[in-house]
């Protein structure tokens, strides 16, 4: 049932703020100190290294989380896409954590680098949506992430309670190997308790990104950059973007442009720019501006602050609620996903089943 809304995807994106502190309150435990990690059967002393596999979506989530464990827990992440990972048949050294995201647990190559990960990895975690699936049972150790039922084919709730789930395993992560205190360890974990009432501001504005998705329909081309954690939001934009209203989208990390991707600016081809304010943000700003210099238009998606640093040249805006740094690939993917819906629902595409996708991909 969608509800009021016309889409189940416009209705799973909507779902956030309550799915995502849904799946806070299970993880979480506050005492008079304040809020902290619920405890789990896992303990980062036990491994060196963290490897996530995962695809698609569940990937960029555990892209972002790669960034959080090794800024917070100082803990080596490698992430790969399963398709790659299960046939470059890599060395695993027996300290390592594996983990695996995945929304339907049912994914035909996460499933089998899962496999190929047995006795090899010291641990074996699923991250799911779906608890009675394939990875969920062959885990070791199944963390749900509590989004409830996802029906559109473009996934959204589910990756914002994964992001929830990774993020507090790297606090956890960061707590127990000694890398942050308890005073570290409650801002953190009380940064992330603001997020669904950030989501809910921000979902009250909804109705600004008309105009800018009737723009972005006539595009023919879209790039989307970002820095930091907020690389694989870029990289998620341009997913959504192109899976449902087939725009071709890339993601870029600010700093490649000019690597390469600065050649197809002109005013045609939309730069959005995920941007909040963090310790990184002025170097974006002058990414901006190279892309600006040469014609191109960009979109901000940024704070108060962000917007008013960016200067008056930028084609368009959208503001969000501030919110500590490390939160932001959770709000930010909000955004990504109304942009993504919006433009395909005034092109007239086909939101909650995409022409050539499966909600889950169950063959290799
Ligand atoms: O069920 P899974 O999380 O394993 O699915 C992984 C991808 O197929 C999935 O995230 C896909 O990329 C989505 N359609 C993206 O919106």
């Amino acid at each position: 049932d969608k509800g009021s809304h016309k889409h189940f995807m416009a209705k799973e994106i909507h779902e956030q703020p309550t799915v995502m502190a849904y799946a806070l309150s299970h993880y979480t435990v506050t005492d008079a100190n304040g809020v902290k990690p619920a405890p789990l059967a896992l303990d980062f002393r036990d491994y060196d290294r963290v490897v996530i596999v995962a695809c698609g979506t569940a990937y960029l989530a555990g892209m972002v989380a790669k960034y959080w464990f090794e800024q917070i827990a100082r803990m080596p992440v490698e992430i790969d896409v399963a398709s790659e990972f299960r046939y470059r048949e890599p060395p695993v050294s027996p300290r390592t954590l594996a983990v695996f995201v995945s929304q339907s647990g049912e994914t035909a190559d996460t499933l089998a680098a899962l496999r190929y990960m047995k006795g090899k990895a010291a641990r074996i975690v699923g991250i799911v949506n779906v608890s009675e699936s394939s990875i969920a049972r062959e885990s070791d150790l199944v963390l749900p992430i509590h989004a409830g039922v996802e029906i559109g084919v473009a996934s959204t709730k589910a990756f914002t309670c994964q992001l929830t789930v990774l993020a507090v395993l790297a606090v956890m992560a960061a707590r127990q190997t000694g890398q942050i205190d308890a005073a570290r360890e409650g801002a953190l974990m009380s940064a992330l308790e603001t997020v669904p009432g950030a989501m809910a501001d921000l979902l009250a504005t909804e109705s600004r990104l008309g105009a800018i998705c009737w723009e972005l329909s006539k595009a023919q081309d879209v790039l989307f950059l970002g820095r930091g954690a907020m690389y694989p939001l870029a990289l998620e934009g341009a997913l959504k973007l192109k899976e449902i209203s087939y725009i071709h989208a890339e993601g870029y990390a600010s700093g490649e442009l000019k690597h390469g991707p600065i050649a197809l600016i002109d005013e045609t081809v939309p730069v959005i720019v995920m941007a909040p304010t963090d310790p990184l943000f002025d170097k974006t700003v002058s990414n901006m501006h190279e892309v600006m210099a040469r014609g191109g238009r960009i979109l901000l998606l940024s704070d108060e602050t962000g917007l008013a640093h960016a200067g008056q040249d930028v084609w368009e805006r959208i503001r969000l609620p501030r919110v500590d740094p490390f939160v932001a690939p959770i709000l930010y993917a909000v955004p990504a996903q109304l942009l993504a819906y919006h433009t395909a629902v005034t092109k007239g595409t086909d939101v909650d089943q995409p022409r050539n996708l499966a909600k889950s991909v169950t063959v290799e």
